[in-house]
């Protein structure tokens, strides 16, 4: 059954009535990894997948939550000491609790939701629940009084505080941003923003997806950012946005060399933002293409979040000819993202599929990319 109709149905079912739909997207990122918490560029797209709600006020001051995917209910009052024990119920508990900090109104409701953005895949599915209650809990209780900068704020503090992900601003940016046909590239420092129409004659953008997904003991997202924010330290500036090779080159001894490796990374990958932005401009993807597979090996070599599962799809590409592949989002598992010309297209796939089952017993799964809008209402 279709995602909306499946929810209709359930909050019917549930709670005897009907509800107002609301939902947000997933997300892909062409370039710019890792660069949003040390204020650089980012250049996402939210896509057609989605996490959907049907949310209705109760008047009460409790919320009563149903995830149809897990089939488990939650229910929590709206102050600190209510918070959920379950992990899910943490993320909407969460927007709830800022919204609310922020001085804005939070009342009790029932809600069902349900979504299609595959989990652990690295395409923000997390993002896309939060930015779909953030947007809800602004059309429904404050009449859109919220600035839509400031949902996306929610949802990136609702990671800070009530999930242990230091994450910067990207995900939370792209869901609610998000717009059919267009990348937008950020600038993570001054937050301005501009569309690009995302067309490229010719190729197809497709996720492979490893359907791995690494431990992530003793949090490396947020250990690769303490070292960011160490060397930032160093040099004695905010962030890595104001750094360069020659500054890094100065205080290399000083550092330890996992540290100078990230910051590498970043220095070298904030530029790669910019010089793909120029390359579509012009419609040459061939240096876009070039740009993706310099990042992987950045993330892969320098930052060290891919693994190997990953790195041997890349592999896959590069042999097929296509014309640019990475690994996207956080990393320790998840997508690739591939920029393959359309006559290419059916051969990489099937290689794909047939070379990595051989040697890790099953296939990666193919997501077509289709650019789309992001927080919204549903008819
Ligand atoms: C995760 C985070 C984002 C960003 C990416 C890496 O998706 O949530 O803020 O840092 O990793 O680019």
């Amino acid at each position: 059954m279709e995602l909306k109709s499946k929810i209709e149905k359930t909050f019917e079912e549930r709670f005897g009535t009907k509800g107002s739909l609301y939902a947000s997207a997933g997300r892909i990122n062409l370039i710019g990894e890792h660069t949003d918490y040390n204020g650089g560029f980012v250049f996402p797209g939210a896509i057609d997948k989605v996490i959907m709600a049907a949310i209705r006020p109760n008047g009460t001051d409790r919320v009563t939550a149903y995830s149809l995917d897990l089939g488990e209910e939650a229910t929590f009052g709206l102050n600190e000491e209510d918070a959920p024990s379950q992990q899910w119920a943490r993320y909407i508990f969460g927007v709830c609790r800022e919204t609310l900090k922020r001085g804005f109104d939070v009342k009790g409701f029932d809600t069902v939701f349900a979504g299609n953005v595959p989990l652990g895949a690295g395409l923000s599915s997390s993002a896309a629940l939060e930015s779909c209650f953030a947007f809800a809990m602004n059309r429904l209780f404050n009449s859109d009084a919220i600035p839509k900068f400031e949902l996306a704020k929610i949802g990136q503090s609702t990671e800070h505080n009530y999930c242990g992900v230091n994450c910067g601003i990207m995900d939370q940016f792209a869901s609610v941003f998000g717009k059919k046909d267009c990348l937008i590239r950020l600038d993570c420092r001054s937050l301005e923003y501009e569309y690009f129409p995302f067309s490229i004659n010719g190729y197809k953008l497709v996720l492979l997806d490893s359907v791995v997904k690494h431990e992530l003991v003793d949090s490396p997202y947020n250990k690769r950012r303490q070292s960011c924010e160490r060397v930032a330290a160093k040099l004695g500036i905010e962030t890595l946005r104001d750094a360069d090779m020659a500054a890094l080159e100065t205080i290399k001894a000083e550092i330890s060399t996992e540290d100078y490796m990230r910051a590498k990374f970043v220095i070298e990958e904030k530029k790669r933002v910019l010089d793909v932005c120029d390359a579509l401009n012009r419609g040459d993807i061939a240096t876009v293409g070039r740009l993706m597979y310099e990042t992987h090996r950045g993330l892969s070599k320098d930052y060290e979040v891919s693994c190997e599962e990953l790195d041997y799809l890349n592999d896959i590409a590069k042999e097929c000819g296509v014309a640019g592949s990475r690994i996207m989002g956080g990393g320790f598992g998840g997508c690739t993202i591939n920029l393959v010309a359309n006559e290419k297209y059916d051969r990489f796939i099937a290689t794909a599929r047939e070379k990595f089952s051989a040697r890790y017993g099953h296939e990666p799964k193919v997501y077509d990319v289709v650019i789309s809008d992001g927080a919204r209402c549903v008819q």
